[in-house]
């Protein structure tokens, strides 16, 4: 009797599996395999701060990842070749290369950052192998409903806000890393969107005004503490802490040796403490790089004016110039 229910219990999933099931399952295997590609949250990381495929037609910095797919491969681009497009695309962003010729003009060349070629190699070989269009909250809304058992795909009508305010359920260095991340998603927006429409003297007024209540209301967002602190602050109350100083300075190694930084998680007591290394970019010389040569006089003079003891300058770019300090409860 109970081997007969096993049995057919059995050949009702073997049943199941060979039909209907069979093509959502691929679909959610190769969900899966997305999910699990190292090259998946590379470019989340490094580069959705400005090709974010969420950010609107009107606060947009640069183009969404899927239409530089486009740009980059059509149905006789090899993997290799693609690749190689990229790594040197990143070595040397110039308008005579660029391909977007649109999102030169609306959004001025891309900035010169430096990124281990490891990183851009997975980021490409992700993106050559996976489909990117769909919105990061899909996967873990879809995982989640497969896990409570609930059947598969039922994220479709969840709205972007929610989701992206629910990380509670990361690990706690993602979940840190998710707040610092969309925290520098709203500055960066705001600082290259003023560059680009009003020049460098504006954005130096928009940091110096909004840079703090921005991050405290991206804290209020997320119920946590959000900073930036820097062992050469701009603004002393940007000032780190013995703890967040040895944390910079081992950042500075890994960025040093072309190292992936991970976030670095501190639990005490019932809260949890979370840094990830602010680096710097061609973007941000002109108001951080040597004065005279990178910072302009009239911005030199604005920022001493604004900031008398003033230590954010003199940095090149790939440099470690603060980190982010996330606390929040257990
Ligand atoms: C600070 C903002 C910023 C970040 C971060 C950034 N990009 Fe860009 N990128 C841009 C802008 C703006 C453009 C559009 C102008 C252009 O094409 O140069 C662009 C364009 C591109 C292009 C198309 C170039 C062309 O016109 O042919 C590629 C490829 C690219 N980015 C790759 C990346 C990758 C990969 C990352 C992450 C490792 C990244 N970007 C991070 C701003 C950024
Ligand atoms: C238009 C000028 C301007 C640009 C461009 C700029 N910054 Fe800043 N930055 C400032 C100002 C002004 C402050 C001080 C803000 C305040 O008073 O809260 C600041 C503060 C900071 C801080 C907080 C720590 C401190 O020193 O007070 C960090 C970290 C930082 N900038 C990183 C960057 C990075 C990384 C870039 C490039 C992606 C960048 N900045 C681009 C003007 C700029």
């Amino acid at each position: 009797m109970k081997k007969s229910i096993v049995l057919t219990f059995l050949s009702i999933l073997i049943f199941s599996c060979n039909n209907s099931k069979s093509k959502e399952y691929t679909a959610f295997e190769k969900k899966m395999e997305a999910k699990k590609h190292p090259g998946k949250k590379l470019m989340e990381t490094n580069c959705y701060t400005c090709h974010s495929p969420t950010a609107s037609q009107e606060d947009r910095i640069g183009p969404p990842m899927v239409a530089i797919k486009k740009h980059y491969i059509n149905e006789n681009t090899s993997k290799e070749e693609f690749i190689a497009a990229m790594q040197s695309w990143i070595k040397n962003p110039n308008a005579e290369d660029a391909k977007m010729f649109g999102a030169v003009k609306r959004f001025g060349v891309m900035p010169k950052q430096a990124f281990p070629e490891e990183t851009i190699f997975q980021i490409s070989d992700y993106m050559f192998d996976f489909d990117i269009e769909q919105p990061e909250w899909f996967e873990n809304h879809f995982n989640q409903e497969r896990g409570k058992g609930k059947g598969q795909g039922k994220g479709k009508g969840m709205n972007m806000q929610q989701a992206q305010t629910n990380f509670d359920t990361l690990p706690y260095g993602e979940r840190g890393l998710k707040y610092a991340l969309s925290t520098k998603a709203v500055l960066g927006k705001n600082l290259m969107g003023t560059i680009q429409k009003k020049g460098t003297l504006e954005a130096l007024a928009f940091c110096n005004e909004k840079a703090y209540p921005l991050t405290d209301s991206m804290s209020v967002v997320h119920q946590a503490t959000i900073k930036r602190v820097s062992d050469k602050p701009r603004n002393q109350n940007n000032k780190a802490n013995n703890k967040e100083l040895a944390y910079i300075n081992s950042f500075k190694k890994d960025i040093k040796n072309n190292m992936e930084p991970k976030p670095i998680v501190d639990q005490l007591d019932n809260k949890v403490h979370v840094y990830y290394p602010i680096t710097t970019n061609a973007m941000c010389l002109q108001c951080h790089g040597k004065p005279e040569q990178d910072i302009t006089k009239p911005t030199l003079s604005k920022l001493t004016s604004l900031y008398p003891q003033d230590k954010a300058t003199g940095y090149t770019i790939n440099e470690v110039r603060g980190i982010w300090s996330i606390t929040f409860d257990k």
